[in-house]
């Protein structure tokens, strides 16, 4: 897969040297590029931005810069043998970004990041490639950052764990919490390592046997009590059919109920708890 990400700070993607990025780039999986938005300024300020036309606070980022940038990024990649672009474009008013959205990025041949500062791109930037390509907007999540570069880097680490050759061991992303078909979308239960006794809290034999039990009863238990506690949501949406009889004896216990429409619900007073 080819990165480019075009930024005023390239020194933000740093991180995209290290751990498993950085990895994937010396293994040949993943070919970064990060370029410098004000190489293609032309005035003595390398100017990115203006004030909005019909007013109101903060500063646009010109079309000027962005489309020279994205026009020699495009002309650099295909010349180098990339195909099939898609412009990500990360935005507190974009799609959620989900295990999903991470699936569906990590199967395209090249992404091209373009992560704003101050108020945004001037919207025509996005418009106009969006004739020839397509173009994704992508929140990371409903916070205001102070620009795109941090959810570059979360979009890109989250992608590129996925591509084969990546993780260690090929099925390790399978059973992520939120990965498409993951357990009635449950969150993971907890993890336990050696030492098998610390500050007087011991293992169970039970969940001495590792894999055995976060797959088994006492695992799944915990993922429910904890998806109960701090995603209740995940519940809520899940048909009932996903749900066997020991899920169900949990999930009662827990607070939840059947309504008709077939999903589980829990009484607002259990929620205080
Ligand atoms: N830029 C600023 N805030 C953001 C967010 N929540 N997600 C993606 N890009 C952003």
């Amino acid at each position: 897969m080819r990165i480019d990400v075009v930024t005023i700070f390239p020194e933000y993607l740093e991180p995209l040297n290290v751990s498993l990025v950085g990895k994937a780039r010396a293994r040949g999986r993943l070919d970064v590029h990060v370029h410098d938005l004000r190489d293609w300024t032309y005035d003595r300020h390398n100017t990115v931005d203006d004030t909005p036309y019909g007013g109101g606070p903060g500063m646009v980022m010109k079309t000027g810069p962005w489309g020279d940038a994205l026009d020699e990024t495009l002309a650099d990649g295909f010349e180098a043998g990339a195909h099939s672009p898609v412009l990500v474009v990360p935005t507190p008013s974009g799609r959620p970004f989900t295990q999903e959205l991470a699936v569906e990025l990590s199967e395209r041949p090249w992404l091209i990041f373009t992560p704003a500062r101050y108020e945004g791109i001037d919207r025509r930037v996005m418009d106009e490639y969006a004739t020839r390509m397509p173009v994704v907007e992508v929140s990371i999540g409903d916070y205001v950052l102070a620009g795109g570069e941090a959810a570059v880097l979360v979009i890109t680490e989250a992608v590129a764990r996925l591509l084969p050759g990546v993780l260690g061991n090929a099925e390790s992303h399978r059973d992520d919490s939120f990965a498409p078909g993951a357990m009635a979308d449950l969150l993971e239960g907890p993890v336990f390592t050696k030492p098998p006794e610390w500050r007087g809290s011991g293992m169970t034999a039970v969940s001495l046997s590792g894999l055995h039990w976060m797959l088994g009863r006492r695992g799944r238990d915990e993922a429910f009590r904890r998806t109960a506690v701090n995603r209740p949501d995940l519940i809520e949406r899940c048909e009932a059919s996903a749900f066997d009889k020991k899920d169900r004896e949990i999930l009662s216990i827990l607070g939840w109920s059947p309504e008709p429409g077939g999903r589980f619900w829990r009484r607002p007073e259990d929620m205080e708890q």
